[in-house]
């Protein structure tokens, strides 16, 4: 039997078309680009989570000279608002990036293990997280669930059970 799997996203064609709050929260990861430690890659990732509380928190890239110990932008918000704020919930996740010397004009794409944890993070709170995605210019997309940016997931139900 073919199977078939589709999901739909919403596409702007730049920020002005978005409300208020997806833009102040689009403008927040793109601000937090300016806190990435990025030297080795020169790239520069910003993120911002709106919390259910209302709070707005970002995050960046933090990168290292033993090259795999550093982490992206997505995984440094989420993991600090899960130890900062862990009886709130993220409602929306914003994420832009900046490469040093280059356009930042078309949509950043979550690395595996960051949609992995968007997924981690919609599992705890039992509710999806809707994802902002955009440059510094241009294009937006939004995502109602990071679990539709990571079909198939591992969500950790087969783990139940096991001693
Ligand atoms: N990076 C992120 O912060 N998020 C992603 O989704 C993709 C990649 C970071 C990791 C590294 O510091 C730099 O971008 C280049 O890969």
């Amino acid at each position: 039997m073919l199977k078939k799997f589709e999901f739909e996203y919403e596409s702007f064609t730049d920020a002005s078309a978005l409300n208020k709050e997806d833009f102040d929260l689009l403008d927040a990861a793109r601000k937090a680009t300016s806190t990435a430690f990025a030297p080795y890659s020169n790239f520069k990732v910003g993120a911002a989570a709106k919390l259910n509380t209302g709070e707005l928190i970002t995050g960046s890239n933090q990168e290292s000279a033993s090259y795999p110990v550093g982490i992206c932008a997505e995984r440094a918000l989420l993991n600090s608002i899960g130890s900062q704020f862990s009886h709130s919930s993220v409602i929306t996740l914003a994420v832009s990036y900046e490469p040093v010397g280059k356009a930042s004009n078309e949509p950043l794409s979550p690395c595996g293990m960051c949609r992995q944890s968007i997924l981690d993070y919609e599992n705890r709170y039992k509710a999806p997280i809707r994802v902002i995605l955009a440059g510094l210019e241009g294009e937006v997309m939004i995502f109602k669930s990071g679990s539709d940016l990571l079909p198939f997931g591992f969500n950790g139900s087969i783990l139940k059970g096991l001693k």
